[in-house]
């Protein structure tokens, strides 16, 4: 039913996630099992939003895992940097792959943002960020974030680049201008990268947190995009729990045994 009425396909995820899921709109529309909430459904046009928003995970934090961050932010930003300027080139291109609220590409902005200023270079960055949340979405152009979502960010940075007003924390406009936002379904069929990006390309992917909640035909079809996004000697960065996938193995090859950062081996 949410495929055929809103084109999302959870055929693909895990079982155990989905029951327990599901089992909790059930209990919250106080119906019975899942033959009545299917009624339910069918009768109550706003469930499905409802649905689909416990059916989308969006936990994230500002600098999760941070030795992922710290490491793209000592190693592979000067890396990147420096192949693009030895190419010639004066532009660098970033997705932010299931970005949920906006944490992930916003911290991303931050560490490079700090890294050009302090050594004074100009380079054009283009921060793509997506997810098939638009609520989530919507969250993350608005920019203000709770106690929470900002617990894991070094009190400096906290106060350069957030206002705080009672308790919440809202990021700045320097910052917020340099990701834009966009809806993409990672499972889309007609395209591998989000229509806005135009050809991908991209020299850093993130897509963390998202490929553990898919079975391993999907998440090969999600590897399939992100590799043909990249760009080559780009770099991948996974959640703390992911790996790529039997058929993308030799495709991308972990930069450390402490991240799980890889860098794309040519086609
Ligand atoms: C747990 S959050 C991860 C957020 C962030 N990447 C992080 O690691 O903190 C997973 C996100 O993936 C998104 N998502 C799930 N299925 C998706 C799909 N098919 N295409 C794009 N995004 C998807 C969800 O909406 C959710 O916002």
């Amino acid at each position: 039913m949410v495929k055929e009425q809103r084109n999302f396909d959870f055929t693909g995820s895990q079982e155990s996630m989905l029951e327990r899921r599901i089992q909790k709109r059930i209990h919250a529309t106080n119906n019975k099992n899942i033959d009545d909430y299917f009624e339910y459904l069918n009768n109550n046009s706003a469930e499905i939003d409802n649905l689909i928003d416990v059916l989308t995970i969006n936990v994230s934090r500002f600098f999760r895992n941070s030795l992922s961050f710290e490491y793209i932010s000592s190693v592979i930003i000067p890396k990147l940097i420096f192949q693009k300027v030895q190419a010639n080139e004066n532009s660098l291109r970033i997705w932010s792959a299931g970005c949920s609220y906006g944490e992930e590409p916003y911290s991303i902005a931050i560490i490079f943002n700090e890294f050009l200023n302090k050594e004074k270079i100009s380079l054009k960055l283009n921060i793509f960020a997506t997810d098939i949340d638009k609520k989530a979405l919507k969250h993350a152009a608005a920019g203000k974030y709770d106690s929470v979502s900002i617990k894991n960010i070094k009190y400096a940075l906290l106060d350069k680049y957030f206002t705080q007003k009672e308790d919440y924390f809202t990021i700045s406009s320097e910052i917020k201008r340099m990701v834009q936002f966009s809806f993409f379904d990672l499972l889309d069929k007609n395209h591998h990268v989000p229509q806005e990006s135009i050809f991908g390309d991209f020299d850093l992917v993130l897509c963390r947190n998202v490929l553990i909640y898919f079975n391993p035909e999907y998440q090969k079809n999600i590897f399939n995009k992100l590799y043909k996004s990249m760009n080559k000697d780009s770099y991948l960065v996974l959640g703390e729990s992911e790996v790529p996938v039997e058929a993308f193995k030799k495709k991308f090859k972990r930069v450390n045994n402490i991240t799980k950062i890889y860098r794309k081996v040519g086609e």
